[in-house]
């Protein structure tokens, strides 16, 4: 390896900063911000808008994950921890999903589609947020 590629390793090593819990608010207030402005377009019928708040969410929601000190926990039931991440994940890749989905469905005209996948994504952040309660 020559030294180009040991700064490299440690540029990216310093620069993967820690997903804290403040982030995660910062994230979870854009994610509402992004819900409000999907919403605006539907009542606008406007498709430009509609679509700058479905790719705004996927942008936000793919970042989302447990927070570096809940990661790190000290639990000795080790597999909640997991069981932690693994939760995020598939309700991240959900909601990844469905707004993808308004995208292409409100692009089409099919309106109900669209709202259909905003009330499933309007589902999840419910069901992490009443889980997270009990973690
Ligand atoms: C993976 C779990 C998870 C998902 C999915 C999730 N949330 Fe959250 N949300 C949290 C947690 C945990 C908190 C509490 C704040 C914290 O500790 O990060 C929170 C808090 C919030 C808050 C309050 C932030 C503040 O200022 O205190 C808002 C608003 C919010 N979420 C919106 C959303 C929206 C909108 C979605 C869906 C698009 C969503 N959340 C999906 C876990 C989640």
């Amino acid at each position: 390896m020559n030294k180009f590629y040991i700064l490299l390793l440690l540029g990216t090593t310093l620069l993967a900063a820690p997903y804290t819990k403040q982030d995660r608010i910062k994230d979870m207030q854009k994610m509402a911000e992004a819900m409000t402005t999907i919403s605006t377009g539907f009542f606008y019928n406007n498709n430009d808008i509609v679509q700058s708040g479905a790719l705004e969410l996927s942008e936000v929601i793919r970042k989302v994950k447990p927070p570096l000190e809940e990661r790190a926990e000290q639990d000795p039931l080790a597999r909640w921890e997991n069981e932690k991440v693994r939760f995020s994940n598939k309700i991240v890749r959900t909601i990844d999903g469905k707004a993808e989905l308004i995208i292409e469905r409100f692009a089409d005209g099919d309106v109900q589609a669209a709202v259909q996948a905003y009330t499933k994504i309007m589902k999840q952040c419910m069901k992490c947020h009443h889980e997270v309660r009990a973690w």
